[in-house]
């Protein structure tokens, strides 16, 4: 059987135009496996395509082309196989406002034909702190609440892996370090495969061994995070050109942008490319240079490099 908990292949999604809105292709052909056992980051801007990605692994955006399997069960031959391996926690909250969070997690069990007496109703409201609450109308709980009890509803059927999208968007910090606190637990002691988009570096960084980075639909990176931290031996060369000047020819291992000032940036890494390289390329190009400064990069520079050439 396969180690992987999720393999997507050829993965896309065309959004049909509608009323005044055009077609939107969400996802380009995306290829992604992600080992069992992992608690792996999708990283993206707003907009990338990570929300569409998860939808359709929840089943709530039918997929345009591509395969996905879960568990080792292809979503379309095996359909109620692969939705019983994940449970996913949405960005968007949409709890019933007439159930209560006992109520909502009742429902969902049943959803998903977990016997009663095997239903671990209790247990979740304490995980997720929402004992207290456990008989209140989910219009009155506060949006922290409301995220909790997502989180709640994903876990009922105990899967194997867990998704995240966007679990702390918006949330204060004493959500956030539960939330952390919470997957890190359900990771190391049920062996549970966590997979969470974030649109923050910090929030990836501290949570994931492995990341791959999303824009425009596609991945276009994907490395442990050791690794991709290992870049910040990454170099920034800003480079304000005497006039106008596009972003130059440039050799393998240097990626550029051109920042709204009109100056071009460049990042490298030192241990492998020498400011000269930059300036030669950039000097080839017939632009010449007014003012050039550098700096150290951080995982920032790696990313918005990453996702600002394309
Ligand atoms: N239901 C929809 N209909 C049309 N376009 C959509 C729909 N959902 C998302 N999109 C578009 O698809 C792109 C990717 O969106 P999304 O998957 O939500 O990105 P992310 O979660 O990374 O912010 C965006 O351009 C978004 O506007
Ligand atoms: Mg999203």
């Amino acid at each position: 059987m396969s180690q992987n908990a999720l393999e997507i292949s050829g993965l896309r999604k065309t959004y049909r135009a509608s009323g005044r809105s055009a077609a939107k292709e969400a996802l380009k052909g995306v290829d992604l496996n992600i080992p069992r056992g992992s608690i792996f980051g999708l990283l993206g801007p707003n907009g990338a395509g990570k929300s569409t990605l998860i939808n359709i692994l929840a089943g709530l955006v039918t997929k345009s082309s591509g395969k996905v399997r879960i568990w080792g069960f292809d979503q379309d031959e095996n359909p109620r196989q692969s939705r019983a391996a994940i449970g996913i926690m949405p960005q968007e909250p949409n709890l019933d406002p007439f159930f209560t969070p006992r109520g909502s997690l009742e429902v969902q069990a049943g959803l998903y034909g977990v016997p009663k007496a095997q239903r671990r109703t209790e247990e979740i409201l304490e995980l997720t702190g929402l004992t207290d609450k456990a008989e209140a109308y989910a219009r009155s709980l506060s949006g922290g609440m409301r995220r909790r009890l997502l989180l709640g509803k994903a876990l009922v059927h105990q899967p194997q892996i867990l998704v995240l999208d966007e679990p702390t968007a918006g949330v204060d910090i004493e959500l956030r370090n539960m939330l952390w606190e919470n997957v890190r637990r359900l990771n190391e002691e049920n062996g549970m495969t966590i997979i969470l988009t974030t649109h923050y570096l910090e929030e990836a960084e501290a949570m994931c061994d492995e990341i791959a980075i999303i824009n425009h639909g596609e991945v276009i990176t994907r490395d442990t995070t050791a690794n991709l931290l290992g870049r910040l031996d990454g170099k920034t060369m800003v480079i304000h050109p005497e006039r106008e000047a596009d972003i130059p020819d440039l050799p393998a291992g240097i990626s550029a942008m051109r920042r709204n000032d009109g100056a071009l940036v460049f990042t490298y890494r030192s241990s492998e490319t020498a400011a000269e390289s930059v300036l030669a390329a950039v000097r080839n190009a017939g632009i010449s240079i007014r003012d050039v400064k550098t700096e150290e990069a951080d995982l920032e520079d790696v990313f918005l490099s990453l996702t600002s050439s394309r």
